[in-house]
């Protein structure tokens, strides 16, 4: 979506903040024994108390079935897209967990997503969220007028690689607000001054995948569930971001 009125910006506004602040409730309910079905209920719950609307509940991909659930709970090496809701999934201590999902507001889509510890994590793990989170951080940096598409894959992949992590390849980033997934599909890698023009109005999910182990990975049976190849875990950060003429502003932030 590119936004060119003040309805449409303040839609998006509210979209966000609505989801940042269903997203914050869920995070603080990761624990041990908890299942991923229970913040699936949740989030359904807490998206139509609002008035809104689940945006993945439904969402046809390419060639998949409709996805089944509001939440996609994605555990250690599952990438993205983890199924909530058609077998037991409880968190264990030590896990990291990825909770992602879109909310519709007032027709306006936004998409976020975090990953959080289950109780004490390894070290490492610590590192690789850390360092996701910060790849995030670095796109958002670079989502200015003027610059490419390729200067935020860019920074995304150099601050992932840096702390010794491998960036998933085939998953990235997108346009949002007006549907699910737009144009531009945008890489987790790439070089600087590459790619589309970025301009004042564009609405896109920035969305780092990490890996730590080999960026290869393998599509489950249900359709919907990616996992690192090797097993090694993987973590995930997201917002939905508007570029304005001063720089990027973070829609799924409180
Ligand atoms: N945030 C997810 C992504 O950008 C959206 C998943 S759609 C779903 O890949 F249907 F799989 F949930
Ligand atoms: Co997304």
């Amino acid at each position: 979506m590119i936004v060119t009125t003040e309805k449409q910006r303040g839609d998006l506004i509210e979209s966000g903040k609505r989801l940042a602040r269903i997203l914050g409730v869920l995070a603080g309910k990761v624990a041990p024994g908890v299942s991923a079905s229970e913040l699936d209920d949740l989030a359904e719950k807490l998206i139509r108390d609002g008035g809104d609307t689940p945006a993945f509940l439904g969402y046809k991909g390419e060639g998949s079935r409709p996805y089944p659930a509001t939440l996609c709970v994605s555990i250690n090496d599952e990438i993205v897209h983890g199924i909530p809701n058609e077998s037991e999934k409880i968190f264990k201590e030590g896990d990291i967990v990825s909770l992602d999902f879109g909310l519709i507001h007032n027709g306006v889509v936004t998409d976020a997503a975090v990953t959080v510890a289950v109780g004490n994590i390894d070290e490492q793990s610590k590192k690789l969220l850390r360092a996701t989170e910060n790849a995030l951080a670095a796109g958002i940096a670079e989502a200015i007028p003027g610059n490419y598409l390729g200067d935020i894959s860019h920074a995304i992949q150099a601050e992932i690689e840096k702390a010794g992590f491998a960036v998933v390849k085939e998953l990235g980033g997108h346009g949002v607000g007006d549907e699910v997934h737009e144009e531009p599909f945008i890489p987790n890698f790439g070089k600087k001054g590459e790619g589309e023009l970025l301009v004042e109005g564009m609405v896109l999910a920035l969305e780092p995948i990490s890996s730590a182990g080999k960026s290869a990975m393998t599509l489950a049976p249900d359709g919907w569930t990616y996992r690192t190849k090797d097993g090694s875990r993987s973590a995930h950060f997201e917002h939905t971001i508007l570029i304005e003429k001063s720089g990027a502003r973070i829609i799924t932030k409180l």
